[in-house]
């Protein structure tokens, strides 16, 4: 029997769980000129972050090593992408499953780079953490009133989070690494 997920009603839930509500969401509104101006050095901050690390750089580097440029621009423009996506989170039909989507591209490689295994998920967690720390930051430096910079880092950090449960919905099971052959992450049900 197929477990069938309402994800429009699991992402109401954790909403209303993290007190994600319409004036946080208008909050997030009023950050989007700011967000935009400083989107690209934001997710350039993140593969920046990503290079440094081994257990991350690895989903970077040609067959020889090197840092795959051309990879890593093209992965810069997908986080640009979504994080002008976040800007217009809602709570619908199609949202929930685009995060869905993403997060299975994530858990379960595709076929051209299925050697390199599942893109760990506490490097999502620890990404998430990276955002919310960074776009912290950029509203507390580039807005006037404090106030409002601590109210929209709140209103932010929420919607994150409940992008987060979705994205990580998708980590069933992690596949092993060709490299490592670590053993999958998958729960026993003896
Ligand atoms: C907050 C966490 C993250 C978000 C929101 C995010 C977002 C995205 C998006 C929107 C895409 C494009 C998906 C598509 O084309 O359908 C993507 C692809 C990708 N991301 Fe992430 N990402 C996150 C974390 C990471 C981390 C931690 C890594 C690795 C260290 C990573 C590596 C990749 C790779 C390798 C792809 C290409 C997937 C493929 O082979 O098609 N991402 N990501």
């Amino acid at each position: 029997m197929p477990r069938i997920v309402d994800w429009p009603a699991r992402m109401q839930q954790v909403a209303e769980f993290v007190g994600l509500d319409q004036e946080a969401l208008d909050i997030i509104q009023t950050t989007r000129e700011l967000v935009l101006e400083k989107g690209e050095e934001l997710t350039a901050a993140v593969y920046d972050h990503f290079l440094k690390f081994p257990e991350s750089r690895r989903f970077f580097l040609t067959e020889e090593g090197e840092v795959n440029e051309e990879r890593l621009e093209r992965r810069k423009h997908s986080l640009m992408r979504w994080l002008r996506g976040s800007l217009d989170f809602k709570i619908d039909e199609d949202y929930p499953i685009r995060l869905l989507a993403t997060g299975i591209v994530h858990s379960h490689p595709p076929s051209h780079r299925a050697h390199m295994g599942s893109i760990p998920s506490r490097f999502m967690i620890g990404t998430m953490s990276f955002v919310q720390t960074a776009l912290a930051q950029i509203l507390h430096d580039e807005m006037s009133d404090p106030n409002e910079a601590q109210r929209a880092s709140v209103a932010w950090n929420k919607m994150l989070m409940v992008q987060l449960d979705i994205l990580l919905a998708g980590y069933v099971s992690e596949t092993p690494t060709e490299a490592t052959g670590e053993a999958p992450d998958v729960p026993d049900f003896d």
